[in-house]
């Protein structure tokens, strides 16, 4: 259909520019250089599926939520004094920001130019110690969800190259699932006694940034 789309619109461009021939400013010409543009622009935008496109697109809106989130529970440790736990989720937003790049730069580099939509408020409020840690780890299965609804429209437009960047976000989810799951087993577990949850503060101070090798 946008094929067929396309070929029309031109013909139109083209019957339109002998019709105006002659014309050399005015209306007419720049109606005809609006359609030109946006004929090439269409075109373009071929080389990725409109849905595989846009659901990307949204996947970019998620991830940066995601570092939006997970600094407003670095703000909830820093304020309860636990700095180990409150760098543990700037570096876990850092991810979620690498995350929205590699995306981005991919959409880039097939001619689709991706929007920046605007990143709703983390409404989330906490007042024990493992709550955020129990709200980031159903928050990673909710990502887990959505990464695999983009592989399903990428499956269905039987787009491979898009299906072979997907292979990493799953596998990537696999990790962020465990790392979340392995700090909410340590917490529960350890996390009541005072002592403990100094040497879990003390261990989660450690984590560093390591920038994922995809081209962001
Ligand atoms: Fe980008 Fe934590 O998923």
């Amino acid at each position: 259909i946008k094929i067929v789309t396309i070929f029309i619109i031109k013909i139109l461009c083209n019957l339109f520019k002998r019709l105006t021939t002659g014309y050399q400013k005015g209306e007419a010409k720049e109606l005809l250089i609006f359609y030109e543009k946006k004929v090439m622009r269409k075109e373009k935008n071929m080389a990725l599926d409109t849905n595989v496109g846009n659901i990307l697109t949204q996947q970019i809106n998620k991830e940066f939520y995601s570092a939006y989130l997970y600094l407003t529970f670095a703000d909830f440790y820093e304020e309860q004094g636990l700095k180990g736990f409150a760098n543990w989720y700037v570096i876990q937003s850092q991810e979620e920001l690498a995350h929205a790049r590699i995306l981005r730069r991919y959409l880039l580099d097939n001619d689709w130019t991706p929007t920046m939509e605007a990143i709703a408020k983390p409404d989330l409020t906490f007042s024990k110690v493992v709550e955020p840690i129990k709200a980031a780890y159903e928050h990673e299965q909710f990502i887990t969800a959505s990464i695999n609804e983009c592989y399903a429209v990428a499956q269905k437009a039987n787009d491979f190259r898009t299906m072979q960047l997907l292979d990493w976000y799953v596998k990537e989810q696999g990790e962020e699932e465990a790392n979340a799951s392995d700090l909410l087993k340590a917490v529960e577990l350890f996390g009541g006694d005072p002592k403990n949850l100094y040497d879990l503060d003390r261990e989660n101070a450690a984590r560093v940034f390591v920038a994922p090798t995809m081209p962001m």
